[in-house]
């Protein structure tokens, strides 16, 4: 019989695919967390051994630097190997009219994990559908979700803060497509008392049906469109791009300006504790000036945290950890 294995994760990992923040209670959360701060900690040698013999799969249908590389160094640090196919509409038999469905039964038998990135709202969990014997783990589904992201940057804040509760932040960007925004609200909306300051155009803020299933979720949201309403208490600053990808009109997506991040608006609402974060690829959302401010952790803390985060997905999916 078929195991379900996209399911509520509760704390056991093993074997279990991960698709969306959905599967995820606070318990489960912090499990990554732990992980990641022990792998972070082991010798090399040690942490070889943790996916020895193991091969994991990389089907990334879209383009893809840091989850790509990252997912690969992982599974490579862990002592696991991989399968790396960058864009398999043109070099799997995708080209060849290839259903999703059959590469997926195919690729099962050759490894113990995909990792999958798929323009399709849906594809992971369809991927998890049709897999028999192993576990999958969402890269990104359209403009779905990206919880292997979420995790990361939730492992980021409670690094600097400790917490996932209490948390005062500031994120802009593109709440209507931005995969990684949404299971990082779902993610911070599983904590108390997090507030969250949501800076972008009309166009681009929450769908009223986004907005309510996060309030009903217990976030306080409060949607901003000027600089003037940043507040200068934040946690976090975090910001992304526009998805232009995403847009059925792409001419729609050059007009929209979304918020830029200046050293001057760190100046006037910033404060000394707070961190900067950025999903990246950074488009011209962020000025690079900021990158030299000590706060801004995107080309660095926030990247490292992404390795050991996934490595400890992979450790508790498929190793012994
Ligand atoms: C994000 C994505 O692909 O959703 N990139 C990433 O994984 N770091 C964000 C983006 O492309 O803007």
């Amino acid at each position: 019989m078929k195991k379900n294995r996209s399911g509520a994760i509760k704390g056991n990992f093993k074997n279990k695919s991960i698709l969306s923040l959905d599967q995820f209670d606070t318990y489960s959360i912090m499990k990554v967390i732990n992980r990641a701060e022990k792998i972070r900690k082991m010798t090399i040698s040690n942490m070889s051994k943790l996916l020895k013999g193991k091969v994991v799969t990389l089907l990334f249908y879209e383009p893809s630097s840091r989850t790509f590389s990252s997912f690969a160094v992982s599974t490579k640090r862990l002592g696991g190997q991989t399968i790396e196919y960058q864009n398999p509409f043109q070099t799997s038999s995708a080209v060849k009219g290839e259903t999703l469905e059959d590469t997926i039964k195919v690729f099962e038998n050759y490894c113990n994990a995909i990792v999958i990135r798929h323009p399709e709202i849906g594809a992971a969990q369809r991927a998890a559908d049709t897999a028999i014997k192993i576990p999958i783990l969402n890269a990104g589904d359209g403009g779905g979700e990206h919880p292997t992201q979420a995790l990361l940057d939730m492992y980021t804040i409670y690094r600097k803060f400790g917490r996932l509760d209490k948390l005062v932040g500031l994120i802009s960007g593109d709440f209507r497509y931005a995969r990684a925004l949404r299971s990082l609200l779902k993610g911070l909306a599983k904590y108390k008392n997090n507030t969250l300051y949501l800076f972008s155009p009309k166009e681009l803020s929450l769908t009223r049906e986004d907005y309510k299933i996060y309030l009903d979720r217990g976030l306080n949201i409060i949607e901003i469109q000027k600089e003037s309403q940043i507040p200068n208490n934040c946690n976090f600053w975090y910001w992304t791009r526009v998805q232009k990808e995403r847009f059925k009109n792409p001419q729609e997506a050059k007009q929209i300006k979304i918020p830029t991040l200046t050293t001057k608006l760190l100046k006037q609402k910033g404060n000394n504790k707070m961190i900067i974060m950025h999903v990246l690829p950074r488009i011209d959302e962020v000025d690079v000036d900021v990158d030299e401010d000590p706060r801004a952790i995107y080309f660095n803390e926030q990247l490292q945290n992404g390795v050991y985060t996934r490595m400890a997905l992979l450790a508790l999916v498929l190793g012994k950890i």
